[in-house]
């Protein structure tokens, strides 16, 4: 799937943006600066496919990359980026969530979860709307490089705990690191298996 041709196609400001094709897509959602375009770029096997950055906040739009003719992927802009101004705040808030209840060819959101944080409750705000708006989706820690074997442990655990009470999330928790290419095979088994369905 990954090793064939992958395009940018367009990023999306406003809801009426969004591509019409009837691709099956995947979303990357999560806070700003957890590491939504690095771990698109591991995935993809791209270098700089999406724009990653040491500043939060980087990504504005709803991104979308075509893999062949099969799948869109979505960077999302990240949530929960304090330092931006209030009414970008709100206007990137409206997007997502608009996105999020209205586009059924959104197969799952991968919601991404800093491995050192754990959930955080901006992250439990835009996991309520998926319960909500019945988008499935799946939590995915990142930049595990950083901790160790029994903080990723703890951290597992603490988060499988609070997903058990949410019937939309999907029950395995994906481990990664972008930086090692850590669960990068996982992630992309759990993508391969969603088209396939
Ligand atoms: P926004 O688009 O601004 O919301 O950020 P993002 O979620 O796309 O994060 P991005 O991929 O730009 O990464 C943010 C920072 O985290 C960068 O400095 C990355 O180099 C770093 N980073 C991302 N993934 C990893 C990882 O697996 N390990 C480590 N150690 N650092 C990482
Ligand atoms: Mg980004």
């Amino acid at each position: 799937l990954f090793s064939g041709p992958i395009h940018f196609i367009k990023g999306v400001v406003r809801i009426d943006g969004l591509p019409v094709e009837p691709l099956p897509e995947v979303a990357f959602a999560g806070r700003s600066n957890v590491g939504k375009s690095s771990l698109l770029n591991a995935l993809t096997g791209r270098k700089a496919l999406a724009r990653t950055s040491n500043t939060p906040g980087r990504t504005r739009e709803l991104n979308y990359f075509r893999v062949g003719d099969l799948l869109y992927i979505v960077d999302m802009p990240g949530y929960g980026y304090a330092k931006a101004p209030k009414s970008q705040v709100k206007g990137w808030n409206e997007l997502i969530y608009a996105y999020l209840r209205g586009r059924p060819q959104l197969k799952r959101v991968f919601l991404l979860i800093d491995a050192r944080h754990g959930i955080k409750n901006t992250d439990k705000d835009v996991l309520a709307l998926m319960d909500e708006a019945a988008v499935s989706y799946q939590v995915v820690l990142t930049k595990i490089d950083k901790i160790s074997a029994g903080q990723l442990k703890r951290v597992q655990s603490e988060t499988a705990a609070y997903l058990a009470k949410h019937p939309a999330a999907h029950p395995d928790i994906i481990a990664t690191s972008a930086q090692k290419r850590l669960g990068i095979d996982d992630l992309r088994a759990a993508i391969v298996e969603l088209i396939a369905a």
